[in-house]
């Protein structure tokens, strides 16, 4: 008698779940309504619902183009005008920078920064658990599990007021065991656009150092929320404080740069020579991971940063992106108001960057879907930078009716 056959190792894998946003986007893609709005999407597009490819980035991209530099491996911490820049975009001149106790490598994006920070935070605390908030962004939760952490999340958002549940998050924080690795968005919180002020961060900080937790910073829109400084503020101030930093910086909104995956890795040590081992040690993570980082977008972000009068027309070019979503925030709620006087949609006006958490209920955005084709996601995330002058009030209206 044979024996009974074993079954092939690709034969017993299972199809992995949706991405519940991308799930939206092809929903969307594949409604008739000619009226249809994506509100899904997690990137920026302008007025004309393009992702925009910026003068700035043109213009290196044609001085690159001019130079014909060749291709050869970027070192394993990436190009070193680019690491310079990126730093000094997060501290400014401070005094980080001059001491050398900061290190930055490039990244493929803001997960690779996460990504590269996770594998050495594992490697150097294995037993620590990481905190993220409730809810985050949906790659955080994965990404630290793949890296072989047990990932818990600290309450974040308080549903009754639309802000944040910030004596629960504290007394949360204050409660988890020292040397846990806290995952904190910088500014404009994905998904909700919820941010602590400026006393809310000051106790936050508080609370981290003193339990002995490990920042681990996430700035992934610095320059969408108040502007490049004004977003960089709390991770200056937690730099200011005693104790170990990671910051993962992603460049893809700021540069609208998305498929260029461009990011960074900052880690924040006591001393020069401290930095001198951690750097060592990363580089050894990004050599497991993926070797070097890619040339181009590296060499686009470096130009830009490095070479004033193209760093001033970034500057111009990312006031336009954050000032039109503003824009549009304040429209959207001006047109609620008119629509629902007795509702207070004020909160979408305290929200930071390009998410909005709406309050809509998941049957709420239902019937958006169905009846209107408007596609938020089902927790009521809207991305405002989705609206343009075009399609908000047809969203006004939508989300009126479905509201009322
Ligand atoms: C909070 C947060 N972190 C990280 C990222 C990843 O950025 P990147 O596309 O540069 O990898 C995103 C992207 O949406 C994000 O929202």
């Amino acid at each position: 008698m044979n024996a009974p056959e074993k079954p092939s190792l690709l034969s017993t894998v299972e199809l992995a779940p949706r991405d519940p946003i991308l799930g939206v986007t092809e929903a969307f893609n594949a409604d008739q309504n000619p009226r249809k709005v994506n509100l899904g999407v997690g990137v920026y597009v302008d007025d004309n619902g393009k992702v925009p490819l910026l003068e700035c980035v043109k213009r290196a991209e044609r001085q690159m183009t001019e130079k014909q530099s060749p291709r050869s491996y970027l070192p394993i911490d990436g190009l070193a005008t680019y690491d310079r820049e990126a730093q000094k975009l997060v501290f400014g001149d401070g005094d980080i920078v001059r001491e050398g106790r900061a290190v930055t490598v490039q990244a493929l994006g803001g997960t690779g920064g996460l990504k590269i920070g996770a594998d050495f935070l594992r490697k150097f605390s294995p037993y620590a658990e990481i905190w993220i908030s409730d809810p985050s962004w949906e790659n955080h939760r994965a990404l630290f599990e793949a890296a072989g952490f047990k990932v818990n999340a600290y309450p974040y958002y308080e549903p009754a007021t639309h802000g944040l549940a910030f004596d629960r998050m504290l007394a949360e924080l204050d409660r988890v065991a020292a040397g846990s690795i806290v995952v904190l968005h910088a500014c404009c919180h994905n998904p909700t656009g919820v941010d602590p002020t400026r006393e809310q961060w000051q106790r936050i900080i508080e609370v981290v150092r003193r339990r002995g937790l490990v920042p681990f910073l996430d700035l992934a829109y610095q320059g969408f929320g108040e502007g490049l400084e004004q977003d960089a503020d709390v991770v200056r101030r937690f730099a200011a404080t005693p104790g170990p930093l990671f910051i993962s910086s992603s460049f893809s909104k700021s540069f609208s740069l998305y498929g260029e995956r461009v990011g960074a890795l900052t880690v924040v040590a006591a001393s020069k020579e401290e930095a001198a081992r951690v750097l060592s040690q990363v580089k050894r993570v990004v050599r497991a991971n993926y070797s070097n980082p890619p040339v181009h977008g590296g060499e686009i972000v470096a130009s830009i940063l490095g070479t004033p009068e193209l760093r001033s027309q970034w500057e111009s070019e990312l006031a336009q992106m954050r000032d039109r979503i503003k824009s549009m925030r304040q429209g959207l709620v001006e047109r609620l108001r008119a629509r629902l006087p007795k509702e207070n949609f004020d909160f979408v006006l305290r929200q930071r960057g390009m998410f909005s958490y709406s309050g809509l209920s998941k049957d709420q955005v239902q019937r958006l879907r169905n009846e209107f084709g408007v596609y938020a996601i089902d927790t009521g995330r809207i991305c405002v930078a989705a609206l343009n002058s075009r399609n908000i009030d047809y969203v006004a209206d939508a989300i009126a009716k479905v509201a009322a």
